[in-house]
């Protein structure tokens, strides 16, 4: 049926019945749909509750004083050898009460972790993305269950009211590119190495590759996204005229490449932030062991 009949048949209070089985979940499919939204939701909870839990250790809570910070040794950074790797969730570092950033924090703050003052961005970039929308709001709210599947409500306004704040999405994109530069700077200060007498030597660490990959995951996430995509290729009506428009041309199509497997860089580089984050956990903190090896140079 195509949408001016509809319009028709709605317009006269004639209501158009899908051939949809009621209640939650029910349907005729007989594929398993369920197991895509399942382990999405799965996926994230753990990626969720795994961040808050980390970026929560780090403050000073009276709940959190056995671990990082609140028990007097930090999980944010291996110092190993003088390098500093320091952990994706909590770049750049803000201390609060500390140094050029964190100095001017008022004291009535200083509970805060350091990851409570930059994580807003980088959750506000994935939670607006377009991929990510797709699916939570399938995996938590049923919004939809799923694809000729019944969901528990039947009422649907798009991404009004609160959600309107989805179009914030290219300006958290604007902030996430910022983001890249920043921790390409915590690759390259992974490599710079300085002994007791400040002596320096340049090394490369497990830590540094785990960064630099994380970086690139990264890249390829943002450079991927849709609304970059259209920043750089949009309202353009020339590829060729002039060197600006090829250069524009040749962003896009990188840019779009990256696009086609978004849901991937989605999915993996989320993965990697975290994963490196628990590499710099379980080298500091003494209840796991584990050492930043270095594989080439160093002191
Ligand atoms: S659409 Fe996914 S990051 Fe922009």
């Amino acid at each position: 049926m195509v949408d001016w009949d509809r319009e028709y048949l709605s317009t006269r209070g004639i209501g158009v019945k899908l051939p949809l089985r009621s209640g939650f979940g029910r349907t005729d499919r007989i594929d398993g749909w369920w197991k895509g939204p399942t382990a999405m939701a799965a996926y994230l909870g753990i990626m969720i509750l795994y961040s808050t839990w980390r970026g929560m250790m780090e403050a000073d809570f009276w709940i959190f004083e056995n671990f990082g910070r609140s028990a007097g040794y930090s999980t944010m950074a291996i110092e190993s050898e003088g390098s500093h790797v320091l952990s994706p969730l909590f770049s750049p570092l803000i201390i609060p009460g500390q140094g050029t950033f964190g100095g001017p924090i008022p004291e009535f703050l200083w509970w805060m972790s350091p990851a409570m003052f930059i994580l807003i961005f980088p959750a506000g970039f994935r939670g607006t993305c377009y991929y990510y929308r797709k699916a939570y709001y399938r995996a938590f709210f049923q919004q939809p269950t799923g694809c000729a599947v019944s969901k528990p409500w039947n009422e649907y306004s798009g991404e009004t009211g609160l959600l309107v704040v989805q179009n914030l999405h290219r300006y958290f994109m604007y902030i996430a590119l910022a983001y890249l530069p920043i921790l390409s700077y915590d690759v390259w200060l992974s490599v710079n190495f300085h002994d007791a007498a400040h002596v320096h030597h340049y090394g490369i660490s497990v830590g540094t590759i785990v960064l630099l990959i994380n970086v690139l995951m990264l890249t390829g996430y943002t450079i991927g996204c849709h609304a970059f995509r259209h920043v750089i290729g949009g309202g353009s009506n020339d590829w060729t005229g002039t060197p600006m428009s090829k250069l524009k041309y040749r962003m896009w199509k990188v840019s779009t490449k990256l696009n086609e497997k978004h849901k991937e860089w989605a999915l993996y580089s989320l993965f990697w932030v975290m994963f490196t984050d628990f590499y710099v956990y379980a080298c500091t903190d003494p209840f796991f062991g584990w050492r930043d090896i270095v594989l080439w140079g160093g002191l």
